[in-house]
């Protein structure tokens, strides 16, 4: 009668979130069971129905392109789930319904906080406006920064994010405005890593003291970090730690435990 949980997603293959459960339940002692499923882009509510009718079925992780189906899909949802517009978390309640959650911005929060890294009262730049920038900004917000600014190729989706969370330190530009002004936080939330692209920054855009994230991870900093490392950031990370954090999170909600992410983002960096 062991507990299972599932990562649901299309592909599937790279998904490194069953190595990081089982490393949890190891570190805690639980028992359970998490395995990756290819679910046909056609076939989502269908597999989540049938995952959930078995009483053993505990949990969900739900990764692309399924995070926005999910969340038209849940019976509940947690406050920053619903500000995200997408979640990444399903955990059957006692009462047979499912709660959806985000864990994602509070997983990429926690992974700046444990890498000492300050957020509030500082100045943020986040880049990109598309589904994973909404889904981290409700818990960044939450952490009191001094402004949070928004930089997106085509402005009227960052402008839309500043309509939605209706927070007064929030504003969005283009890339062209950035020129002339500093940040202290730069967070890369753009897929232009996954192309190898940068997104086109200006010179001059770090104070002397500037921390740089970038929510995509690999075995080789990204162009982004680089670029970072380049215009002399005082410290960068990549997305792998947020990978684990938001996978903590989520053990979490479903078994009551907090894990040790350090040890496993230490274990992953090995295997990359
Ligand atoms: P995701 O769900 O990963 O956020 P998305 O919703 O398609 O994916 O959003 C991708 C983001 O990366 C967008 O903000 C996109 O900018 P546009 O809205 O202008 O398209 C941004 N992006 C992708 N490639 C980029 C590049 N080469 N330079 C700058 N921004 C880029």
């Amino acid at each position: 009668m062991t507990d299972l949980y599932a990562v649901f997603g299309n592909p599937i293959a790279q998904s490194k979130s069953p190595i990081i459960h089982a490393e949890f339940a190891k570190q805690t002692g639980q028992e359970l069971q998490y395995t990756k499923e290819l679910i046909p882009l056609d076939g989502f509510a269908d597999a989540v129905k049938s995952f959930f009718s078995n009483p053993n079925g505990k949990g969900l992780n739900i990764t692309v392109p399924f995070k926005v189906d999910a969340f038209n899909l849940v019976d509940d949802l947690t406050p920053r789930a619903k500000i995200a517009g997408a979640i990444n978390f399903i955990a059957k309640q006692v009462n047979g319904k499912l709660l959806g959650d985000n864990t994602d911005g509070i997983g990429m929060v926690k992974d700046m906080l444990n890498l000492g890294w300050t957020i509030k009262g500082k100045r943020v730049l986040i880049l990109g406006a598309g589904g994973a920038v909404r889904g981290v900004l409700q818990p960044l917000l939450d952490q009191d920064p001094t402004s949070v600014t928004i930089a997106n190729r085509t402005l009227s989706k960052a402008e839309e994010l500043v309509q939605h969370f209706q927070s007064e330190i929030l504003r969005a530009t283009e890339y062209s405005q950035l020129a002339g002004h500093e940040f202290d936080l730069i967070i890369n939330g753009t897929s232009a890593s996954l192309h190898g692209d940068l997104p086109p920054l200006p010179e001059k855009t770090l104070s002397s003291t500037a921390c740089c994230y970038d929510m995509m991870y690999g075995a080789e900093p990204t162009v982004f970090l680089k670029w970072a490392q380049q215009n002399n950031a005082a410290q960068i990370a990549d997305g792998l730690g947020m990978l684990v954090n938001q996978a903590a999170e989520a053990f979490y909600l479903w078994r009551g435990v907090k894990p040790d992410a350090t040890v496993v983002v230490t274990m992953l960096r090995k295997s990359l």
